[in-house]
């Protein structure tokens, strides 16, 4: 596989078959991914690994806790989104939630439907195995884009293993529970999941495609071309 064949077909999995994934691959694709640039070489990410018997425990935790704090476990780690998003950037939320939504057969004004996946997103997917990932909280934005950086790289192997992922900010909701579960120190701020698993061709929700500004909305060259 090219980069750029591996590039293409990386999308947002959210839904895996029941196959596991071999964790020497795992640990493979995501020694190989520390390969990626960060500024100073800080190479802040901080990884804990889930899979087999440790994922369905861990799902079964995440199933209760969710039941008993549907809100998630504030305070947040940090602001998903900024508030009072702007355009275009709010647009471009709002589609793909309709997307996603669409996809299921959930209509807009169906809360418990759009709950229902939401939810999903605690059960990773159903995806056997998964990534957490978390930065030391000294670490700022330089470091935080770094995170991306080795996140993108690790997602970018896993193809080329045709394994697909789902990067998942919303685990930052339950961080208290993720980090007890891990044993992750308080000094480590959770920063996302990632849901890792061999993709479910047939379900709907992996169908979505998702939309990408033309090139001339996001660069221009200085001075522009006459
Ligand atoms: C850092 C990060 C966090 C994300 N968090 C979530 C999430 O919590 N749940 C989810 O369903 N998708 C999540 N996504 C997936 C985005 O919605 C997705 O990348 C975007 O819509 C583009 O679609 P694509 O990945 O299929 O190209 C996240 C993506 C990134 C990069």
């Amino acid at each position: 596989m090219s980069v750029a064949q591996a590039v293409r077909s990386r999308r947002s999995v959210r839904a895996f078959l029941d196959q596991d994934v071999p964790r020497p691959l795992l640990e493979e694709v995501l020694t190989l991914a520390a390969r990626a640039p960060s500024g100073g070489n800080l190479q802040p990410w901080r990884l804990r690994l889930l899979s087999g018997e440790a994922m369905c425990a861990f799902k079964a935790v995440m199933r209760s806790r969710v039941r008993e704090a549907p809100e998630g476990e504030a305070p947040f780690e940090y602001e998903i989104y900024p508030k009072g998003l702007g355009e275009p950037y709010r647009t471009s939320r709002f589609d793909i939630g309709e997307r996603l939504y669409a996809s299921i057969g959930v209509a807009r004004d169906d809360a418990p439907g759009r709950r229902g996946q939401f939810v999903r997103n605690f059960d990773f997917f159903g995806a056997p195995a998964a990534v957490l990932c978390f930065v030391d909280r000294q670490m700022g934005p330089p470091q935080w884009a770094d995170l991306g950086v080795y996140l993108q790289t690790v997602m970018l192997l896993l193809r080329e293993h045709g394994l697909h992922s789902c990067p998942q900010e919303a685990w930052s909701l339950y961080h208290r529970t993720v980090r007890a579960f891990v044993s992750a120190p308080t000094e480590w701020l959770l920063f996302c999941g990632m849901a890792i698993g061999y993709e479910d061709p047939a379900a709907p929700v992996n169908a979505i495609e998702s939309p990408r500004l033309a090139f001339e909305e996001f660069a221009a060259w200085v001075p522009p071309p006459v």
